[in-house]
């Protein structure tokens, strides 16, 4: 049995503790743009942009130059390895850009998923291997989290117990890597929107994915309150005929999570998987107000949902950037505010609010 072993070193305890903390301080989330070169490569396509190593650090400058305001409401930003790198077009690096204004630099270090031989469409995510080496590079660049998703897809039959326990296996194995090298690791296991299933199933996979995730969190000997979890919401299935309500799904959720995460967690930051942009800052404002025991701050992790109205209003013009950027700090804005419980349906607009980000198999 797992009861002999050693706690990290104190110093490092309070590194990754006050990390952890200061990336889901009140009325703060982070901004995921770790898109693949890939994943990045289908949305400059939809603004008429080739797939460049120039054009995706374009994109990504808009968002790293917006106005001060957005470390208002944007704590911490989710990289992809090749931004680490890259520099603004007067040569300031974007880590000090980003440091400058007070937004702690992460990256995605999973190397995507392939298939798990034997299961019914199921994967596994890669890139343990040479983990811990990256992550001591990422450290030394300047970053101080990590973020590794591992989806997962409810059908007749899955998940499956074989898909659980090798995505809390993963993650388990992650996170301690991540922790041996001083960064924080964001768990994401992400219970993927695609399908016909309704909320209570919906809600009884992520509990028993998130109690699964845990346990062997906890066998690893990983320090909980120096992680943050990075979960989806608990909604029916995108093709499911019954819509719930913002509340049933803030009482869904916030049930799934008493279930299963531990109140050592700090904080928890939930993907948007699809949810238009509106719908993802709503969801999360019900999940902040529900009257319920929330031992761990609730807030946003998201790709998508802050990013759809960017790319519309920029449509890949230099005329447009400043339009675009403010996008982006409106959306920051009312998720900040939804962090708190605080947004009012319909206070913000913006060019894509209301639009699903929905594809079947999303790539990131
Ligand atoms: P979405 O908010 O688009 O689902 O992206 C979250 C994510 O996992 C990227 O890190």
């Amino acid at each position: 049995m797992t009861t002999y072993f050693s706690y990290l070193d104190p110093k490092l305890q309070e590194e990754l503790k006050k990390t952890a903390e200061a990336i889901v301080a009140p009325g703060k989330g982070i901004l995921a743009v770790d898109e693949s070169n890939e994943g990045i490569g289908k949305l400059l396509a939809t603004v008429g942009l080739e797939n460049t190593e120039n054009n995706r650090r374009k994109y990504r400058q808009l968002l790293f130059t917006a106005d001060d305001v957005l470390s208002e409401n944007i704590s911490a930003v989710i990289l992809f390895d090749e931004t680490v790198y890259q520099k603004a077009d007067d040569g300031t690096p974007f880590m000090e850009l980003l440091k400058k204004r007070n937004i702690i630099p992460g990256i995605k270090v999973d190397r995507d998923v392939v298939p798990l031989y034997l299961s019914e469409d199921e994967v596994t995510t890669q890139g343990l291997d040479d983990l811990a080496q990256r992550c001591a590079t990422y450290k030394k660049q300047g970053c101080r989290f990590a973020k590794w998703r591992c989806p997962l897809k409810i059908r007749e039959h899955t998940p499956s117990a074989q898909a659980i326990q090798d995505t809390a296996q993963v993650l388990a194995r992650y996170a301690s890597i991540c922790q041996s090298q001083g960064l924080v690791p964001i768990v994401e296991p992400d219970v993927l929107l695609d399908g016909h299933h309704d909320i209570v199933r919906a809600q009884k996979v992520t509990e028993v994915v998130l109690a699964a995730v845990y346990k062997s969190l906890n066998d690893h000997h990983v320090f909980l309150e120096g992680t943050l979890l990075k979960p989806n919401m608990v909604t029916p299935g995108q093709a499911c005929a019954n819509r719930n309500t913002p509340e049933e799904i803030a009482v869904a959720t916030v049930t799934a999570l008493l279930r299963a995460v531990p109140a050592a967690v700090p904080g928890i930051a939930f993907l948007s998987g699809g949810q238009s942009e509106e719908e993802a800052t709503i969801n999360l404002n019900a999940i902040n107000k529900v009257q319920m025991k929330k031992p761990w701050t609730l807030t946003f992790s998201y790709g998508r949902a802050l990013q759809a109205s960017v790319w519309k209003s920029w449509a890949g013009k230099d005329e447009n950037v400043k339009k675009a950027q403010l996008e982006l700090i409106k959306r920051a804005k009312a998720n900040g505010l939804a962090a708190l419980g605080k947004y009012e349906k319909g206070a913000v607009t913006t060019a894509a609010g209301d639009a699903s980000n929905y594809s079947k198999n999303h790539k990131y």
